[in-house]
């Protein structure tokens, strides 16, 4: 229960309907009528959805969060689902705080910190380390998968066939002749050096430089927008994420088709696996929770010249090349569908998993990258903004930076 100021119900006459609780709303000074000594309990309890939490790119609790991302991964190598996506609940409810959590009262109203990942915290309030994340960190499968899965083109499928064969390094994959590497992985590994390596937020403005020219050279009016880690403020990513579409709804497909060849005109595409769009409003909505996004895409591998980074690049120590290899991800959605593509798209994942969990199990609705529909109007909800989604699902609007969950 909230105890709300007389704002939220002035707002709510403004709007016609009773509008979602804001912080704002909520009465603050209940803090200071509290009894010397007493705890006060926060007046927002924290959220088990992330998208009702602000999470920055500040995090005050990494120590915990790096090793629910190992026991996470480490979970996810073991097909087990649950326990993954508990490690990462836990890690991304830990990323939201605004405080470092210094012992276990601090945590105890928390929402989804179960019996393991306490235990865990635990060891680290008491030992500063956790014999179970070590466990995992010197075990020689959770070493070799996590190798393996570093390449481009390669997931924990693939990695745990490899290293069921006795696989455990790189040049026992490349000298093995019985292995053919699909193109994907090809190229991964002959780019491993660069694209294992951050991109930084510099490179990542050089290639929206990069793009945007080629992008209004086709089509002059035609609409460019970062997103994933960057729009969301991270200073490191490990692939730069962009958005391209036409206002006239049908020619974005061939835009970003042409976008694509002048970037191999300009000799800088080095690898390029274009998927085209299988978008069809018809077959909507899309009951299967997480499937992939219909709209065209391009995954490429772009040469970045040093000379074009403020800064220069962020590359190897003693490496004189001048320039090096990113990987950037190009979607391309009809623009009626942009909003939610860029919803999409902006991330974090764990933020987007709780939107759509959100959306079906507080409001019966159904949310993915192309649409929101309504199951009990039985409807599409028109968006334009992301603003729009937002408030057809009653949730104050979370800026992109405030999505790092
Ligand atoms: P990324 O994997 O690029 O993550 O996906 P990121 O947040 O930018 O972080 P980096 O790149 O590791 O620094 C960005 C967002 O795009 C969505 C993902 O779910 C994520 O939220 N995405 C990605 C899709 O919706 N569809 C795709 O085919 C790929
Ligand atoms: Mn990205």
């Amino acid at each position: 229960m909230h105890v709300l100021d007389i704002s939220w119900f002035t707002d709510s006459m403004g709007a016609g309907r009773p509008v979602a609780v804001e912080t704002r709303h909520l009465i603050q000074d209940t803090l200071s009528t509290l009894p010397e000594g007493s705890t006060p309990t926060p007046v927002a309890a924290v959220s088990q959805y992330a998208c009702q939490r602000r999470t920055t790119i500040e995090n005050n609790n990494k120590i915990f969060t790096d090793a629910f991302e190992v026991l996470a991964e480490s979970s996810e190598f073991n097909e087990n689902e649950g326990s993954c996506l508990a490690f990462r609940r836990a890690a991304s409810v830990l990323k939201s705080l605004s405080w470092e959590v210094r012992c276990m009262g601090a945590i105890q109203d928390l929402p989804c910190l179960g019996e393991r990942t306490k235990a865990v915290m635990e060891e680290f309030l008491q030992y500063g380390r956790s014999l179970e994340v070590e466990k995992v960190l010197s075990n020689e499968r959770y070493q070799t998968l996590k190798l393996f899965t570093s390449v481009f083109g390669v997931g924990p499928k693939t990695a745990e066939k490899w290293y069921h064969r006795g696989l455990r390094s790189f040049n026992d994959i490349l000298a093995d002749p019985s292995i053919q590497l699909n193109r994907m992985q090809h190229y991964g590994f002959l780019h491993y050096g660069d694209i294992s390596r951050a991109v930084s937020k510099a490179e990542a403005r050089a290639l929206g430089n990069i793009i945007d020219e080629a992008v209004h050279a086709i089509t002059p009016d035609a609409i460019l927008a970062l997103t994933g880690g960057f729009r969301r403020g991270k200073e490191f990513g490990h692939d730069v994420d962009f958005i391209v579409t036409a206002l006239e709804t049908g020619t974005e497909e061939s835009l970003l088709l042409n976008v694509i060849d002048r970037l191999k005109d300009q000799g800088i595409l080095l690898y390029c696996d274009y998927q085209a769009s299988t978008f069809d409003m018809s077959k909507l909505p899309n009951h299967k929770f997480e499937a992939m996004d219909q709209f065209a895409k391009g995954f490429l591998i772009l040469r970045l010249e040093g000379s074009q980074v403020d800064g220069g690049l962020n590359c190897a120590e003693g490496d004189s090349r001048g320039w090096r290899a990113v990987r950037v991800d190009l979607v391309s959605p009809p623009m009626d569908r942009y909003a939610f593509a860029l919803l999409g798209w902006t991330g974090s994942r764990q933020f987007e998993r709780d939107l759509r969990r959100y959306a079906r199990f507080e409001r019966r609705m159904l949310l993915d990258n192309h649409a929101l529909f309504d199951k009990t109007k039985k409807e599409f909800l028109a968006a334009t903004t992301e603003k729009d989604i937002f408030a057809h699902l009653g949730l104050e609007y979370i800026e992109p930076w405030q999505r790092n969950a």
